[in-house]
């Protein structure tokens, strides 16, 4: 399976298609305000460069890129499968402004392509740091010192400890069992995870005494083989400490910011009273996040650093917070005030349910919303229980045109749908929000029909296109999808011009 150049990660098949919201522009803004750091956005005119590392077959970055056509996006993947894969989609869609590299990021700092990429204003790379090799990671925090401007925002995924530790075993079980059956990656991966289940039906110990084992083996069930095989198949695959990725990022003169979830920037609604005692103990960032992750179980951390950090007062972040302009992703009868946290569930204050109707009802600053209930002056609480819920997002520009290149591309992504039980969730490129809208295929399926002409009238038609993938007993439920996802979904399309309103 490995090729010379592939230092020990997957290369002979294919990564999963796949969009994850953590990496938008915005979203990396959202939580360094929330960590009390001063962020600049560019306006919606200004030249910016977005750089996506490890970019695997591309989704992500074309949504950023055909959603900010005025920025210049690059992503880089080594796998040269994946480029080719990332270049007929930008071809398909004629995305202009992005660029497809394909580069070992190990030597990229230090070459002649990697001194041609600009300097970025923001970096995201999702599910690469924990999965590549030592040589790998000081090449990425080498680019990332050369190639992040002053105020850069950096967004990095990782597999996190202590939440993997139970989990370990598991992968090097499967690795190791993997490695000596033959065959390409996935085939690889399923003897690794026979064997796994094997020594779990025989009661072996660590089987017995990790529960975190038990449940990936459990979720493993369902899970693409793609993804199986890019998850555990790898030769150098290492969780990390908070605290060594921070580090790590140090050498780039990056400073960690908070996480790009907002709910985790929350300590009241993810740790006890107790819990919280002792973390307030300290107050370097490093312990607190060191004692936050041995309390809670955070397998896959997403965080926000900035390339030299300048600390704000509350005042200062809050009315930063208070300029930003949420827009409803869910329609008003999704609106959910009951909080699902880890300490438990909780209901919001009337206050702070009033706000969340106002806010899931159309777009609106969060100082209009907080203007509705004048004692309820906490900004951050408002735009982190709402984005952090995935009931609202903080929109990159409050107005202004779709351009035809979302159009291209979301036209693109959308006739790629043949059937409701294709799996990919994906994105829908929205000028508004300065990244995709997160779409299920039969939303993506419509967008695209109503992109090419058709209108709501012709819901019953898609049902018929749709007809030869579902089996006869569930054409009923589908045809029920589909009607509600023209009367609650549609509405959001419209509004955020991912498909033109009606006259
Ligand atoms: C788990 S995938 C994540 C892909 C993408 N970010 C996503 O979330 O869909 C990790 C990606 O890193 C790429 N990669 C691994 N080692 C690399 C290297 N040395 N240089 C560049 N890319 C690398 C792989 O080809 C793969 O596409």
């Amino acid at each position: 399976m490995s090729q010379s150049w592939s230092a020990g990660y997957v290369t002979d098949i294919a990564y999963i298609e796949g969009f994850y919201v953590q990496q938008a522009p915005i979203r990396m803004a959202l939580a360094g305000l929330l960590g009390n750091v001063a962020v600049d956005l560019p306006q919606p005119d200004d030249e910016a460069c977005y750089v996506e590392l490890g970019c695997g077959v591309g989704i992500g970055a074309l949504l950023i890129a055909a959603s900010n056509p005025r920025w210049k996006v690059v992503a880089i993947d080594y796998n040269p499968a994946h480029i080719a894969i990332a270049n007929g989609l930008a071809r398909n869609a004629r995305i202009g402004n992005i660029e497809f590299l394909e580069a070992d990021l190990a030597e990229l700092a230090d070459s002649a392509v990697g001194a041609a990429i600009p300097t970025a204003d923001f970096v995201s790379m999702h599910g690469l740091w924990s999965w590549v090799s030592p040589a790998v990671r000081t090449g990425i925090v080498r680019f990332l010192a050369r190639k992040t401007r002053p105020g850069a925002l950096v967004h990095i995924s990782y597999n996190a400890l202590p939440a993997w530790q139970g989990g370990i075993a598991l992968q090097r079980i499967v690795y190791e069992a993997g490695m000596r059956a033959g065959g390409r990656s996935d085939k690889r991966a399923d003897a690794g995870m026979a064997l796994a289940r094997d020594l779990k039906q025989a009661e072996a110990r660590y089987f017995t005494e990790s529960s975190l084992t038990r449940e990936l083996l459990d979720s493993i069930q369902g899970m693409s083989r793609e993804y199986l095989s890019h998850e555990y198949m790898n030769s150098h695959w290492s969780p990390a400490f908070h605290a060594d990725v921070v580090a790590a990022m140090a050498e780039a003169k990056l400073d960690w910011a908070a996480s790009a979830n907002p709910l985790e920037n929350f300590p009241e609604l993810l740790l006890t009273i107790e819990q919280r005692k002792l973390m307030d103990r300290y107050s370097d960032p490093v312990m607190r996040e060191l004692i936050k992750d041995s309390c809670l179980q955070r397998p896959l951390r997403h965080d926000v650093y900035v390339r030299g950090a300048r600390r704000i007062g509350n005042a200062e972040r809050d009315a930063a917070i208070a300029r930003l302009t949420l827009t409803p992703v869910v329609p008003p009868e999704e609106l959910e005030t009951t909080l699902h946290v880890p300490v438990g569930t909780a209901e919001m204050s009337d206050a702070l349910k009033k706000i969340m109707t106002a806010a899931v009802r159309g777009p609106a600053t969060i100082a209009d919303l907080l203007a509705l209930e004048p004692e309820h002056s906490n900004a951050p609480e408002v735009v982190g229980v709402l984005v952090g819920t995935h009931q609202c997002q903080v929109a990159l520009r409050a107005d202004g045109e779709q351009p035809d290149c979302a159009n291209r591309l979301n036209r693109l992504l959308a006739s790629r749908i043949k059937s409701v039980a294709d799996a990919r969730t994906s994105g829908l490129a929205c000028a508004r929000l300065g990244t995709g809208l997160t779409a299920p295929p039969i939303l993506q399926f419509i967008a695209g029909r109503l992109l090419a002409g058709d209108t709501e009238a012709n819901a019953e038609d898609w049902l018929e296109t749709l007809r030869p993938t579902i089996r006869p007993e569930k054409l009923d439920t589908v045809r029920k999808v589909i009607h509600t996802t023209v009367e609650q979904r549609v509405p959001i399309l419209r509004q955020l011009q991912i498909v033109p309103e009606l006259n």
